[in-house]
């Protein structure tokens, strides 16, 4: 199962951005076993350690604070080597990804209570990490956030776009939230001497870039800490995108393309469409469309959820269909 991780397909997309004059590509990472981007990022931080005899089946333990999709990643991983995993969660994760972790196997650990300073469950989170790394003999936690062999990951996710493309890959549009994904692109890119331009796409609300904080609906983009892996000299331009732009961004992917895409995927094309007017005729522009929008049928996709949070706003993608 693992060896179907990466090798994700890139189609050009040749309805929503047409007119452009620029050749617009997604690359569909929920194609991924575990349906993300994020199989990826857990077996590069995993799988050296179990080769390596690290961490042992029957003994070792995971413990990662993770509500989503690198959760599924590594419970994905876990299951196939029969190592224990806990995975600390918080009362934001859905339903539908505590399911999934249990039908992988994966302890839950629920935090329910919000860090008193911030306001956020993360804090909590990490706190929980920690109290069970020091208490449970034969622990470890990949840390997402400061673990290089998460961007490390992403040499390959690159190489793989370079080569679709032969090599023109004139700006990348990639969302952000540990800084992986960009990190481990433009690594690739600094190494092989390419122009590629990359451009991170930021939830409006998240901390990253250093904007004030801000309640934020969708998960997966953006955070509410500033990663230790953010790299701020990676990323030539970012753009902030609010809730609304990426729940319309996602419908016209449905209605345009016929994807189903997950909520950063949706942002990161509400970003393209920004730029496309100064972009330079001919370019060739990738966007990384980290997950599928199967785990946002409840939100994005849900008319009554949209309603609920932005009221009646289904003219901004129904309008636009019939031009
Ligand atoms: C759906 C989705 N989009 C974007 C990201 C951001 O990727 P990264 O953490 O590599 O910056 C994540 C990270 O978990 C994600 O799950």
């Amino acid at each position: 199962m693992l060896s179907t991780v990466g090798n994700t397909p890139l189609i050009e997309l040749e309805n929503m951005f047409s007119g452009s004059g620029v050749r617009v590509f997604a690359k569909l990472e929920r194609f991924n076993p575990g349906g993300s981007i994020k199989d990826r990022s857990a077996l590069s931080m995993l799988l050296a350690k179990i080769r390596s005899g690290e961490l042992e089946p029957g003994r070792s333990v995971v413990v990662e604070s993770s509500s989503g999709n690198l959760a599924i990643g590594i419970a994905q991983i876990c299951a196939y080597y029969g190592i224990r995993f806990i995975c600390v969660v918080d009362a934001k994760t859905t339903a539908q990804n505590l399911a999934i972790l249990r039908a992988y196997q994966a302890e839950i650990e629920m935090i329910g209570t919000r860090d008193p300073e911030t306001g956020e469950y993360l804090p909590m989170r990490l706190r929980r990490v920690r109290e069970l790394l020091e208490s449970i003999p034969h622990a470890y936690s990949p840390n997402q956030y400061a673990n290089h062999l998460n961007p490390r990951a992403h040499h390959r996710t690159m190489a793989e776009i370079v080569q679709a493309l032969d090599g023109k890959v004139d700006y990348l549009v990639c969302s952000t939230s540990t800084f992986g994904t960009l990190r481990g692109c433009a690594e690739y890119a600094r190494l092989h001497d390419l122009p590629t331009r990359f451009i991170a796409v930021d939830a409006v609300g998240s901390v990253i870039f250093g904007q004030e904080p801000a309640p934020r609906l969708i998960p997966g983009h953006g955070a509410s800490v500033v990663p230790p892996l953010l790299d701020p000299a990676a990323a030539h331009e970012v753009v902030h995108v609010s809730d609304l732009e990426c729940v319309v961004a996602c419908r016209l992917l449905v209605n345009r393309e016929g994807i189903l895409a997950g909520g950063s995927s949706g942002a990161t094309a509400a970003a393209l469409e920004r730029m496309l007017p100064r972009l330079p005729l001919g370019a060739n522009a990738v966007m990384i469309f980290a997950d599928g929008g199967d785990r946002y049928i409840d939100t994005i996709y849900s008319d009554e959820w949209v309603h609920q949070h932005f009221g009646e706003v289904s003219h901004l993608w129904k309008e636009r269909k019939s031009c």
